[in-house]
C-alpha cells in the first residue's frame, strides 16, 4: 500500500487539464452493455475504478480495450453472461450500473449488492422500484439482486427519495427503459451533468430520451441500440478539487477542459471565500490574493453544491478567517474526514448533518488516514496548506477516483512524494523525540524518568 508525503506551504501556480468525469465514464461504460455494436469512448479518466469496471464488463462477455490515452473500445462478444459477482462489485459500488442495461438488453441480471460504504447508508431501493415499475421481477437472495423480464413496458416512475433523486438509479432505470415497449416517464430524475452525459450517450446509440437535465425524462422505447462513439464530459469534481488546491495555498491556476456551467455552485462559494475567477471558453483561471473568508455551504443534488466536494470545502474553510457551517443533505453522515482534519489542527464540531468550523490561522502536518475518495482529496488539500510535512495514508481511495492527482499537483509546484506505507518511509519530521515531550510535573519528578523514544517507527515506539 502507498502513502503520500506532502510538504505544505507552497502556493501552487500553473496550468492543468481536467480529466474526463469518473461518474459519467462509469455508467456510460456500463450502458455500453446495451449496444449491439462496438462503442468507442474518449476522455475516459485513467482510474482504478475504470479498470475495475472493465473487469466487471469482461466478466459479462464484453471485450474492453484501454490504450491509456483516455480511449476505450467496448464490444459485446456474448450476450449470455448475466452475473456481476460480489468479488468485483464489492470493490466499487458503481458496478451496480450494469443492472439496468443488462435487464434491458439481456432480459435478466444477477448483480451483487455492493455492501457497506464509508460515506453512509447507500440503499438501491429506488433503482429496484424503477425497474419493477417497468415490469421486472426482482428478488434479493443471498446478497444478490436477481432481475428478470421477458418484456419491459413503459411506465410512470417517480424516483424521488428522502435525500433527493438518485444519480446511478436514474442511469439504471433510463438504460432499461430505452428498451421498454411504449413510453416511460421518470419524474424526480437526477439532473446531474453525468446523468445527462449517460443519456446523450444512449441517444447517440439510437435511444429516444427527452428532458435530460430536467427532473422529468420521457423515454420512447426502441427495439435495439447500435454502436457509437462518445466523448465523456470533463470531471467537475476534479476541477473543483484543483481550484481549491490553488485557493487553499494562495496560488493561481489556469484550468483547461473545464465546463463552467457544471461548476456554478462551486464557483459561487469560491468567490465568496475570496477567490478571483476569470473565464474564457473552455478555460478558467483562479487566484486568491487576499485572506480566505468563511462561508456557509449545503451539499444538495445538482445544481446545488455537490456532496462530492463537501469534504474538500471543509478543508478549505478550516483555514478561513471566521466561522463556517458545512451541511451535507445528500449523505448526512459523510464526515469521516473531520477527525483527520482535526489531527492537522482544524477546529471543527459535528452536529448531525453539519460541521461547524472555527477557522484556524495555520494547520500543522502530521500523519492522517483517508477514509474514502473525497475525504482523501480533502486531506491532500489540507496538507498542501499545512506547515511542515503531512503523510496521507490509505491513498488507494484516491487512486480509485482521481487521475494522477499528485502528478498534476506536482506539475504546478506541490511537493508530493508517493512512497510505500512502511515505517522507514515515515518522515523524520513526524517523529516525536523525548525532549519534545512535556516535562514531568513536580508531583512525579521523584518517579522514574519517562522512557526515551527512538524515532524509528511511527506506529510502534521503541523505548531505549
Ligand atoms: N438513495 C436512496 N435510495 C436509493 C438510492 C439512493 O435512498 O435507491 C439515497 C442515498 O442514500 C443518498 C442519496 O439518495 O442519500 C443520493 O444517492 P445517489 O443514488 O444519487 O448516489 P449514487 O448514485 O450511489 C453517485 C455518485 C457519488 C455521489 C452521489 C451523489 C457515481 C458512480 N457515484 O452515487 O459519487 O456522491 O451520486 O451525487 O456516480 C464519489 O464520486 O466520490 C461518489 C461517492
Amino acid at each position: 500500500m502507498d502513502m503520500l508525503v506532502i510538504r505544505g506551504g507552497m502556493p501552487l501556480r500553473g496550468t492543468l487539464a481536467v480529466s474526463g468525469a469518473k461518474n459519467a465514464a462509469l455508467p456510460i461504460m456500463a450502458a455500453a452493455l446495451a449496444a449491439d455494436g462496438p462503442v468507442v469512448l474518449h476522455n475516459v479518466p485513467d482510474l482504478v475504478d475504470v479498470t475495475t469496471l472493465a473487469r466487471v464488463l469482461e466478466s459479462l462477455g464484453m471485450s474492453v480495450i484501454q490504450d491509456g490515452s483516455g480511449r476505450i473500445e467496448l464490444e459485446t462478444l456474448s450476450h449470455d453472461p448475466c452475473l456481476a459477482d460480489y468479488e468485483l462489485v464489492r470493490r466499487m459500488r458503481a458496478s451496480v450500473c450494469v443492472l439496468g442495461p443488462l435487464l434491458g438488453r439481456r432480459k435478466r441480471a444477477c448483480v451483487s449488492l455492493p455492501g457497506g460504504c464509508n460515506i453512509g447508508h447507500r440503499p438501491i431501493d429506488l433503482h429496484l422500484k424503477g425497474l419493477r415499475a417497468l415490469g421486472a421481477e426482482i428478488s434479493i437472495e443471498r446478497g444478490y439482486v436477481f432481475a428478470r423480464a421477458e418484456r419491459l413496458r413503459g411506465a410512470q416512475i417517480y424516483l424521488g427519495g428522502p435525500f433527493g433523486s438518485t444519480v446511478t438509479g436514474t442511469c439504471n432505470v433510463m438504460s432499461a427503459a430505452v428498451f421498454a415497449e411504449g413510453v416511460t416517464t421518470i419524474s424526480a430524475a437526477a439532473c446531474e451533468p453525468e446523468v445527462i452525459d449517460v443519456g446523450n450517450f444512449l441517444n447517440g446509440l439510437g435511444a429516444r430520451i427527452q428532458g435530460l437535465g430536467t427532473p422529468v425524462l420521457t423515454i420512447e422505447g426502441v427495439e435495439r441500440l447500435h454502436g457509437g462513439e462518445h466523448t465523456v464530459i470533463p470531471d467537475r469534481i476534479e476541477a473543483a478539487t484543483l481550484l481549491m488546491a490553488a485557493a487553499i495555498t494562495g496560488g493561481s491556476l489556469r484550468l483547461t477542459n473545464v465546463c463552467r456551467e457544471h461548476l456554478a455552485g462551486v464557483l459561487d462559494v469560491l468567490t465568496a471565500t475570496g477567490a478571483e475567477l476569470e473565464f474564457a471558453p473552455d478555460c478558467l483561471r483562479i487566484s486568491r490574493p487576499g485572506p480566505l473568508r468563511p462561508a456557509d455551504i449545503t451539499a444538495l443534488p445538482y445544481p446545488g453544491i455537490p456532496t462530492d466536494v463537501q469534504a474538500q470545502f471543509t478543508a478549505l474553510l478550516a483555514v478561513a478567517q471566521g466561522i463556517s457551517i458545512v451541511t451535507d443533505k445528500v449523505f448526512p453522515d459523510r464526515f469521516l474526514h473531520i477527525p483527520e482534519l482535526m489531527r492537522l489542527g482544524a477546529s471543527i464540531r459535528r452536529e448531525g448533518a453539519s460541521a461547524i468550523l472555527q477557522g484556524v490561522p495555520q494547520l500543522s502536518g502530521t500523519s492522517v488516514m483517508a477514509s474514502d475518495l473525497r475525504a482523501s482529496a480533502a486531506l491532500v488539500l489540507a496538507a498542501l496548506a499545512a506547515e511542515g510535512e503531512t503523510v496521507v495514508r490509505r491513498i488507494y481511495h484516491l487512486d480509485r477516483g482521481y487521475d494522477r492527482l499528485e502528478r498534476k499537483l506536482n506539475a504546478i509546484g506541490a511537493e508530493i512524494r508517493r512512497v510505500e506505507d512502511r515505517p522507514e518511509n515515515m518522515p523524520a519530521s513526524l517523529q516525536l523525540s523525548a525532549d519534545e515531550l512535556p516535562p514531568p510535573t513536580a508531583d512525579c519528578s521523584d518517579g522514574p524518568p519517562p522512557p526515551k523514544f527512538l524515532s524509528r517507527s511511527p506506529g510502534v515506539r521503541h523505548a531505549e
